[in-house]
């Protein structure tokens, strides 16, 4: 049921990073858009010891910084009625009932609590358990939700254990997961590319693809995140949760219908049928490595070791790469291969099929010539596009042949760009979770990684290196099935 009702949007560490760079914009662009349902509040808690007026100064201070074309001070005049500030320690269990007062006398907030824990994940199950001892989670007056942002655990058993302690205190239809992937246009365009076009569906299978690329490649390195990162590495950062999002999109079934539950229990049966990797295949299906120094976009970078807060005998990965088979009718034998990077050449996301071969080939115009396979591109970021390689007739007396690439862009100069948290910030509101994890997703995706990661665990003495601003170490090409095959990198026609 999709709902526009009002709400107090409490944002727990709203002082922090993510509230500055992207939830306070997204709500904002919402408000430009006119989706905030009138009467919504945004309630930002911090320990800072401001007011209202300072909050509302530092938010549009915010806003100048971020908002797309500037900031309109028209738009902000009424998107600063909707702002308040509630100082508080969130460790201190006074806090909570403070807040509930807070709230619950002023008679412009709405009854349906949104609280968004843009705070480190350790603090989830604390924050939760507080929620509800203080009676904020009682829905006597209205719903509650609570949004949490990944890492949702660090591995298996911690996963389980924070799933465990949340569900004391909230229903699963209360918990937003966010995979901010998901709120992404182009990874949406994947469900609508498949399921609203009829003619990819028959050779969306075994019998055509040969296999799946999913890349996920930054310029970035860590910046100021090396206490997270390093502890968490590229498997658990990036493939553990975006990729194999974006895997499932890519191979589930059509559900039943676009409703969340129906959603969601097809993306659940693809990571289901994920072959376990086993200890002895690890060093088969995966890669690590880690950047050092060197050059990206002509600026001279240092290597991953010399990063400030990384410890100097660090072995965490920053580039990962694994090769997966799903095993199920439509799938069987296609590998999908994942692969993720900091520091590399350039900034991409794509989801890169390849298809098989025709069965006979014949417009070689030598023996050593190689028919190209056609492809489906993908483009996430920073092109969002949908592009098909096929093979054409060159022109000229020869019977030569060239690729050709069919450009679906569907952007138009006119459609505004959106950030992946406005769509999923006003989901919350809306109560449309079918862009969020249900909790057997994260379940089943730390299933898939946590063998790879023990196995790396107990090898700690080495780490293949690539420098910064290469595309990572040629020897990740052991993962794939054929010496013919390579690494996508880019959405253009690549030569041979
Ligand atoms: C985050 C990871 O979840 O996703 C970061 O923690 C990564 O390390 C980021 O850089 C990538 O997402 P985006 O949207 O910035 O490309």
């Amino acid at each position: 049921m999709i709902e526009e009702q009002p709400c107090t949007y409490v944002i727990f560490g709203a002082t922090g990073n993510l509230s500055r760079i992207k939830l306070m914009p997204a709500l904002y662009h919402l408000e430009i858009a006119g989706r905030l349902p009138e009467g919504t509040v945004i309630l930002a808690t911090g320990r800072r010891p401001w007011n209202r007026d300072k909050w509302i100064a530092e938010v549009k201070d915010m806003l100048i910084a971020k908002a797309r074309n500037g900031l309109n001070e028209k738009v902000f005049e009424h998107f600063k009625q909707r702002l308040h500030y509630f100082e508080g320690d969130l460790s201190e269990t006074s806090m909570y009932s403070k807040m509930r007062e807070f709230i619950n006398n002023d008679p412009t907030f709405p009854q349906n609590l949104a609280f968004y824990l843009s705070i480190r994940p350790a603090e989830f199950g604390t924050v939760a358990q507080n929620l509800s001892e203080s009676g904020l989670l009682d829905e006597g007056h209205g719903w509650r939700r609570v949004v949490i942002e990944k890492p949702f655990g660090y591995d298996l058993e911690s996963a389980r254990a924070l799933h465990q302690r949340l569900s004391r205190y909230l229903r699963e239809d209360q918990i937003y997961r966010i995979d901010h992937y998901l709120g992404k246009g182009t990874v949406q365009n994947v469900l609508v590319f498949r399921f609203a076009n009829v003619m990819l569906e028959p050779l969306w299978n075994r019998n055509y693809i040969d296999h799946v690329q999913i890349t996920h490649s930054e310029t970035m390195g860590v910046g100021s995140r090396a206490d997270y990162y390093d502890g968490a590495g590229a498997m658990r950062d990036m493939i553990q949760s975006h990729l194999l999002q974006l895997l499932t999109l890519v191979a589930m079934e059509p559900p039943a219908s676009m409703e969340a539950e129906a959603m969601r229990d097809e993306k659940v049966k693809v990571l289901k049928s994920i072959r376990a990797i086993s200890p002895a295949a690890v060093h088969a299906q995966t890669f690590r490595a880690q950047y050092t120094e060197g050059i990206v976009n002509g600026e001279k970078i240092k290597g991953y070791l010399q990063e400030d807060k990384v410890p100097k005998d660090s072995v965490t990965e920053t580039y990962a790469a694994m090769k997966v088979f799903i095993d199920n009718w439509r799938w069987a034998g296609v590998p999908f291969y994942l692969r993720t990077g900091k520091r590399l050449k350039e900034a991409q996301s794509m989801i890169s099929i390849c298809f098989k071969q025709p069965p006979q080939q014949f417009f070689r115009a030598n023996q050593i010539q190689r028919m190209r396979p056609n492809w489906i591109l993908l483009g996430i970021q920073p092109t969002e596009c949908i592009k098909a390689e096929m093979t054409a007739k060159e022109p000229g007396l020869e019977m030569n042949t060239r690729p050709v690439s069919l450009d679906a862009s569907f952007r138009k100069e006119e459609d505004v760009s959106k950030d992946a948290y406005e769509e999923l910030l006003l989901d919350v509101i809306t109560g449309d979770r079918s862009l969020f994890l249900r909790y057997d997703e994260v379940e089943y995706a730390w299933r898939v990684v946590n063998p790879v990661l023990r196995a790396w665990a107990m090898e700690r003495d080495y780490i293949s290196t690539y420098s910064a601003g290469s595309w990572g170490p040629r020897e990740s090409r052991r993962l794939f099935e054929r010496e013919d095959l390579r690494w996508r990198h880019s959405l253009n026609i690549e030569e041979d």
